[in-house]
């Protein structure tokens, strides 16, 4: 049957989840309290003004509207300071192996990514042209867990939601695909993305056995 992919990035095609808790932490620490990598799971697949409102309750601190958006652009630019430093060597394993065979076979994909920096991403790291969409956090107005994102990506790439697979490494990113009726694999933990229709720690699960079964 005909099938079409829609991959999230961080996590997914690239690990940003480690430039993102550098410049959240240090955001933390400016603000007197400690931001450790369990907290940073929490903002796994959020949005950046609520991953902002996150943090702060975890610190406890209560600031003006003024200041939020002060340290909205400030985190940013801190992670931008890393994301214009990656290059082709950041793609994940597995993911490389796994665009050649999808675009060997034909079948088409989209990223659907909850970051606003996506399209900067893919280009820093050679990848933006390879996709025939690209939904990102300026496209979106309702965040994962919400379908959204995965239905507008759906219908870029005019294809069925039932006849799409969702790639996600976030609790949210999953129950997202699932509500949008994809078929999900998860990136990651059992334990954590039990939702998902197929969990693999890495993308290199993606065997061609298993595109087999996916496609048949
Ligand atoms: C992804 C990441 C989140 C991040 C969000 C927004 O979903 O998993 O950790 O907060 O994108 O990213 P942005 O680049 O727009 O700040
Ligand atoms: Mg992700």
């Amino acid at each position: 049957k005909e099938i079409a992919f829609i991959f999230d990035l961080d996590g997914v095609i690239v690990d940003t989840a480690k430039y993102h808790f550098l410049a959240w932490r240090n955001l933390a620490i400016q603000l007197g309290f400690e931001f450790t990598e369990e907290h940073n799971e929490l903002l796994k697949g959020v949005s950046r003004v609520k991953s902002l409102e996150i943090l702060l309750n975890i610190g406890k601190v209560e600031i003006s509207e003024e200041e939020k958006q002060k340290y909205l652009v400030q985190k940013n630019t801190e992670y931008l300071g890393f994301v214009n430093k990656m290059t082709s060597d950041e793609i994940l394993p597995g993911v490389n192996d796994l665009l050649n065979y999808l675009d060997a076979n034909k079948i088409t994909y989209a990223l659907g990514s909850a970051s606003k920096n996506a399209p900067l991403i893919l280009e820093k790291v050679g990848l933006y042209s390879r996709f025939s969409a690209i939904v990102d956090g300026n496209d979106v107005s309702k965040a994962k867990p919400d379908p959204e994102v995965f239905l507008i990506g759906a219908k870029k790439l005019e294809m069925k939601t039932e006849n799409c697979v969702v790639v996600e490494d976030a609790i949210a990113g999953v129950e997202a695909a699932k509500a949008a009726n994809m078929t999900c694999v998860g990136i990651g933990e059992k334990e954590v993305l039990g939702h998902a229709d197929f969990v693999f720690g890495d993308m290199t699960g993606f065997t061609p056995e298993f595109l087999n079964q996916l496609i048949n």
